[in-house]
C-alpha cells in the first residue's frame, strides 16, 4: 500500500500548466494540455469519463470541440489529480481482476498487489475439492471477496468490515457482478461466533502509524483505518494471526498481504500462532508482500 500506485509526480506542476478555455477547444487540444498537468493516461481517462466516448471514439474524432461544461468539468479533475487524489476517486471506479468495481473515497483504491493475494487464494481453493467456506477480512470495496466468489463459484463467502460506508460499497458491487457474499459488520472475527472456514484472505492496513507516507499523495485521500493500524503497523496482522486459528478447519489456511518489510514478522507471528508451512511471496517488484499460513 506504501507505493501510490495512482503515480502523482505531475502534481507540483500543475500550477505552471494551467489551461486556459481561450486556447484549447478540441479534443485534441485538451489532451495536450492535460498531459503536460498529469499522467498520459490518467489525461485519457479523465477525457474519456467527462465526454462519456470511447478511446477510439475520442482518437477518431479529434477534431471534435468539448462543450463548456465539458471542459469545466475536466478542469476540476485535472486539479484534483494533478493534487494527488487517485484517479480511482475521480473516476469513480477501479478494475481489479477483470472486472470494474464501484470506488468511493470510503475505501481502499484496489492495488495491483491484491491480484496477486487473489491469484493465491485461488490456488488454495484449487486443492480443495467441493463446497468451501471463505472469509475476507477487511472486505473495502470487496474486490477479495467478490473476485473469489464469482472466479470459484463452489466458495460460499463471507465478509467483513468495521466500516458500514465500505460495507455499503462492497454489497452494491456484489449486486452489480451478480457475487453471491454474506457482509457483516465486525471488528475482525467479533461478530463471527464459532463459525470456522477452509480459508481465511486479509488485505488489512499494515502501514505503521508514524509512517511519513500516510501524509503523502494518493494515501492522504484513502480512509485512514484502510491503511494504518495507529501502532507499528502488525497490531492487525497479530490480532487477524491469533485469533485465526479458531475460526479455520483442520488443514485450513490463513493467507493475508503485508508490508514490504514485514514478511519475517509474519513468519514469526503465523509460527507463534500454531501454523505450519509458513510461506512469503514476493510481489512483482520484489518485495516480500503475501504470506501464508496452513493448519495441520
Ligand atoms: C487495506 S483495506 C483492504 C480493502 C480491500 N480488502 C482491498 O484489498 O482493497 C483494509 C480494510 O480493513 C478494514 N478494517 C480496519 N480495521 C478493521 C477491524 N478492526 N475490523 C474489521 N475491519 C477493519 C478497513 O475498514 C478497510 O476496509
Amino acid at each position: 500500500m506504501i507505493r501510490d500506485r495512482n503515480g502523482a509526480d505531475h502534481a507540483n506542476r500543475a500550477a505552471t500548466d494551467a489551461l486556459s478555455p481561450d486556447m484549447v477547444k478540441t479534443r485534441a487540444d485538451w489532451i495536450r494540455a492535460a498531459r503536460r498537468q498529469v499522467d498520459a493516461l490518467d489525461a485519457r481517462l479523465l477525457l474519456q469519463a467527462v465526454t462519456r466516448r470511447t478511446h477510439a471514439e475520442l482518437m477518431t474524432r479529434p477534431e471534435i470541440a468539448l462543450s463548456p461544461a465539458e471542459q469545466e468539468d475536466l478542469e476540476a479533475l485535472l486539479r484534483r489529480r494533478a493534487n494527488g487524489e487517485p484517479l480511482a476517486y475521480l473516476l469513480g471506479s477501479a478494475d481489479f481482476y477483470g472486472r470494474r468495481f464501484r470506488v468511493s473515497p470510503a475505501v481502499l483504491t484496489p492495488r495491483p498487489e491484491t491480484e496477486e493475494l487473489a491469484t493465491r487464494a485461488l490456488a488454495e481453493l484449487a486443492r480443495i475439492p467441493g463446497k468451501v467456506r471463505v472469509l475476507d477480512l477487511g472486505v473495502g470495496s470487496g474486490v477479495l471477496a467478490i473476485t473469489l466468489a464469482l472466479e470459484h463459484p463452489a466458495a460460499e463467502l463471507v465478509a467483513i468490515d468495521l466500516s458500514a460506508e465500505a460495507l455499503e460499497v462492497a454489497r452494491l458491487n456484489a449486486a452489480a457482478l451478480g457475487a453471491s457474499v454474506r457482509f457483516l459488520a465486525s471488528d475482525w472475527f467479533s461478530a463471527l461466533a464459532d463459525e470456522r472456514f477452509h480459508l481465511i484472505v486479509a488485505n488489512p492496513p499494515y502501514i505503521a502509524a508514524d509512517d511519513p507516507h500516510l501524509a503523502g499523495d494518493g494515501l492522504r485521500f484513502e480512509p485512514r483505518p484502510a491503511l494504518t493500524d495507529e501502532a507499528d503497523g502488525l497490531a492487525a496482522i497479530r490480532a487477524i494471526t491469533v485469533a485465526a486459528p479458531s475460526h479455520l478447519h483442520p488443514g485450513g489456511c490463513l493467507l493475508f498481504e503485508h508490508g514490504w518489510n514485514q514478511g519475517a514478522d509474519a513468519r514469526a507471528l503465523l509460527a507463534a500462532a500454531g501454523f505450519e508451512e509458513a510461506q512469503t511471496w514476493r510481489d512483482l517488484s520484489g518485495q516480500e508482500r503475501i504470506s501464508r499460513g496452513r493448519l495441520a
